[in-house]
């Protein structure tokens, strides 16, 4: 389901994605090589598995470049972010925000310090590399954020709100930024998938209406192409989560979310 249709874009020639290992990310990223993609940076935690991410990638016909970024970094994040921005070969025609993690709940409830690390990953490290690749975008009048939120952050469950609560902040701030962009050439896109079946979400018990990386993909190049501001993975969750959010909460108390 996509909303708020304006001026859409083709897919882009280059991409930089912020979470390189992301399965969601890389699920993207194979759907805009097979398009139009010639040009990809993967961002991320320097690891086996961002390497494998891009011989994968180049595997299909990408260039591929890796920069170590890491979200709880902010001091590091205008150098790195500003050299994949400067190196001079046209445009960054499309960021995708992917970077997060899901925690573990009934653990972090009692463990503080852990749980500030999801919500300093989550939502303290998008803001400022989001900020950041917004203003770069902006400069080049030209180019598509596109973040990756969820239904969790819609409305808070006793299951996972510690995580919820941080998508929460991270979609505000999207949908804020969004609005700043608007008219600049610029745009952010909003994306909220519900569970997807990825090797994170493998131990939960999975939930209604779960879909997979691959449907988030083509989700996320729908949305591209109608310019839409806010894109729902499967759609028919943007009815379901309305319905939720204005449940009474000694209703909501009770479901079994
Ligand atoms: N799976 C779902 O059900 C679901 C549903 C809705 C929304 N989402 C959101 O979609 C996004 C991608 O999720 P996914 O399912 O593709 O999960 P994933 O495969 O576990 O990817 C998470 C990514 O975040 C990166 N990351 C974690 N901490 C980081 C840090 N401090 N600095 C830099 N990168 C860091 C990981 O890098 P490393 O390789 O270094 O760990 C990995 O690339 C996340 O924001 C997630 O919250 C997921």
């Amino acid at each position: 389901m996509l909303l708020d249709a304006g001026p859409g874009t083709a897919p882009p020639r280059s991409l930089l994605i912020l979470g390189g290992t992301s399965e969601i990310a890389l699920a993207t990223a194979r759907r805009l090589i097979a398009r139009r993609t010639r040009r990809v940076w993967l961002a991320g935690r320097p690891s086996a598995a961002l390497d494998a991410a891009a011989d994968e990638l180049r595997g299909l016909g990408a260039q591929v470049g890796t920069v170590g970024f890491d979200a709880l970094n902010c001091a590091s994040h205008r150098a790195v972010l500003g050299e994949v921005f400067a190196e001079g070969e046209g445009p960054v025609d499309m960021v995708l925000l992917a970077f997060g993690v899901l925690g573990d709940q009934a653990r972090d409830e009692s463990d503080p310090a852990a749980a500030v690390r999801i919500a300093q990953t989550n939502y303290t490290g998008a803001v400022s590399a989001g900020l950041l690749c917004a203003s770069a975008l902006q400069e080049q009048r030209h180019g598509s954020l596109v973040i990756l939120s969820s239904v969790a952050g819609e409305r808070a469950r006793r299951s996972d709100f510690i995580y919820g609560s941080s998508k929460a902040g991270l979609d505000a701030f999207a949908q804020g930024l969004g609005d700043a962009l608007h008219g600049t050439g610029a745009r952010v896109m909003v994306v909220r998938p519900g569970f997807v079946r990825t090797a994170a979400t493998a131990e939960r018990r999975e939930e209604p209406l779960a879909t997979t990386p691959e449907a988030v993909a083509t989700a996320i190049e729908a949305g591209l192409r109608r310019g839409a501001a806010t894109v729902w993975v499967p759609g028919s969750l943007r009815v379901v989560m309305s319905a939720l959010r204005h449940l009474p909460r000694t209703v909501f108390r009770r479901l079994p979310v």
